[in-house]
């Protein structure tokens, strides 16, 4: 079994990238134990909290390091990342000598109605992400398009499924060469 831990950078009700979120869930290969690491309570991270770092951040950081990859599923804002995602992501970096994510192989997918689905938001993340030391796949992408159409109350059409799952097993296998499972 291949445990990945999943964070969705939006928190809106009715939201997409939640939708895209359990349709990426529903079509990983079954070696696969998804996991959602909330990450709407975090507090707004600043320095002087790592003399006594809170422990719902405590608690977070460790959920993520129990897992093997991280998948974040977010969408873009103002054609960058939420700052709800750089929040989650700058804390698992602290208190300084504890970066939890070296090594830690992580994939990034994303709804917008925008035409390019986030792929702006996308890259920006590709660009802060390798000097922490995470290991980022390159391909597949899975930047959603949105429209009315593409989800549905239970899951989505019929390309975004198979988009999903080509994502997931892709995503699954890239975990497994990249982090020590099966060491
Ligand atoms: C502050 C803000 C900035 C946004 N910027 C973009 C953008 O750059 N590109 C885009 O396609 N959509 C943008 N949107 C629209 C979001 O993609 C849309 O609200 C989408 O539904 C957000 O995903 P969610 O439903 O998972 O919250 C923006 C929305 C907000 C609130």
């Amino acid at each position: 079994m291949v445990r990945i831990g999943y964070i969705i950078g939006s928190t809106a009700e009715d939201s997409i990238n939640q939708k895209l979120a359990r349709v990426l869930v529903d079509q990983a290969p079954e070696q696969a134990e998804m996991v959602h690491i909330p990450i709407r309570h975090l507090p707004l991270y600043h320095r002087d909290m790592d003399a006594e770092f809170p422990q719902e951040m405590t608690d977070y950081k460790q959920q993520v390091a129990d897992v093997d990859g991280l998948l974040v599923v977010s969408p873009e804002h103002n054609q960058s990342f939420p700052a709800a995602v750089k929040n989650a992501l700058d804390i698992l970096t602290r208190p300084w000598g504890k970066n939890i994510i070296e090594g830690l192989p992580l994939g990034i997918a994303g709804a917008s109605p925008g035409r390019f689905g986030t792929i702006n938001g996308q890259s920006q993340l590709r660009q802060f992400l390798p000097p922490l030391g995470v290991k980022v796949m390159g391909s597949p992408l899975m930047a959603v398009h949105a429209t009315r159409e593409t989800f549905t109350d239970d899951g989505a059409d019929e390309q975004t499924t198979r988009r999903a799952a080509s994502y997931m097993e892709a995503f699954v296998e890239f975990v497994v060469r990249h982090s020590r499972v099966g060491d």
